[in-house]
């Protein structure tokens, strides 16, 4: 069946929400980038999930619901949850949390682990089609597994189209890096992803984090504590070089601020301001934009790392890291 991408009117979301109920995948737009979507309580809407996106089932899935109180029906708030939920929540911070013994998601996207990571988004048509399929739902980035996450229904439709039944189309995501991910289900709260719920943000909240970042990457062979952590990710077709001050005629320029280097094949300028939350917004469409063969690379401008800075800098040095022969 071809795909459908459809503006998100209340019609398509109402079938939408039919699908999702019969055990389909949709996918949609949150705050963050495109989710796909699918009943995150059905086994094999999970295990389809895995299979559209060619993902490891070892990295498990974060379920999305449409209030506080659904979410602590399935897994352990504690104190400090609560208090990180009612700062940010609705908003672009996942939680991992004790699953409940009486959890009904499916285990498939715990992917082994005692926890689940839980998430709920701000998004208004996300918010929607929760609450009209009335179904908690998992979704990772609409992504082949590996990529560059998704911040439009046409990157959506370009990976994976082919794998799902329709794409709601919410236009271009606000926030455009994927949430902040946060593990509370350890004494010491570990921030397993920055995004744009900042560590400076959660610290006002819980007090000291331990931060697992993609310049902690843990040595080779040890274990991974989000499989999120894999070192090569969001990566585009072309090698990424990173802190370019410079550019040659066959690169692709990625730009950030004012003064930029002249000479490139082709620039896009995240922020010709020096912005980070514009350039947090275009990031993704901007990877996906200058991946064009024949060019020789894609060359990056210092971001600085601070603030949102960060989860730029996390996103594009996974992108430049070397990558396993074959994407897993
Ligand atoms: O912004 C977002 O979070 C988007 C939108 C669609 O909500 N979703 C997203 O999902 O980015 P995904 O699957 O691409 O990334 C989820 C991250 C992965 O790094 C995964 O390893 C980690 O969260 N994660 C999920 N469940 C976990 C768990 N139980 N323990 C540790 N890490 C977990
Ligand atoms: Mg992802």
């Amino acid at each position: 069946m071809a795909t459908r991408i459809r503006t998100a009117s209340d019609e398509a979301i109402r079938e939408a929400a039919a699908l999702l109920q019969q055990g389909e995948l949709v996918a949609f737009p949150t705050e963050t980038v495109y989710g796909l979507g699918a009943d995150a309580t059905r086994d094999s809407a999970a295990a389809q999930i895995f299979e559209a996106k060619q993902r490891p089932s070892f990295n498990p899935l974060i379920a999305h619901f449409v209030s506080l109180e659904d979410a602590r029906t399935q897994v352990e708030f504690d104190t400090r949850a609560e208090a990180v939920a009612n700062a940010f929540w609705p908003g672009p911070l996942t939680l991992v949390l004790p699953r409940l013994a009486n959890c009904s998601i499916s285990r498939l996207c715990s992917a082994g682990l005692e926890t689940q990571a839980v998430r709920m988004p701000a998004h208004n048509i996300a918010r929607d089609l929760l609450t009209a399929c009335g179904l908690p739902l998992a979704a990772p980035s609409a992504n082949l597994s590996g990529r560059v996450s998704p911040t439009t229904a046409a990157h959506v439709a370009a990976q994976i189209g082919e794998t799902l039944t329709m794409i709601l189309d919410g236009g271009p995501c606000g926030v455009g890096l994927e949430s902040t991910v946060l593990d509370l289900s350890n004494p010491l709260a570990r921030l397993l992803r920055p995004g744009a719920i900042t560590q400076e943000m959660l610290m006002e909240v819980v007090g000291p984090l331990e931060v697992v970042s993609s310049d902690h990457v843990p040595p080779e062979g040890a274990a991974l504590t989000s499989p999120g952590q894999m070192i090569s990710h969001y990566a585009p077709t072309l090698p990424v070089r990173l802190n370019a001050g410079d550019v040659d005629q066959d690169e692709a320029l990625l730009a950030f601020g004012p003064d930029v280097p002249i000479g490139a094949a082709q620039t896009v300028n995240l922020s010709p301001t020096g912005d980070l939350v514009e350039a947090a917004a275009r990031l993704f469409d901007a990877l996906h934009c200058l991946d064009r063969k024949p060019l020789r690379a894609i060359a990056v401008m210092p971001i600085p790392e601070e603030g949102l800075g960060r989860a730029i800098n996390d996103r594009l040095r996974r992108a430049a890291a070397p990558r396993p022969p074959v994407q897993g």
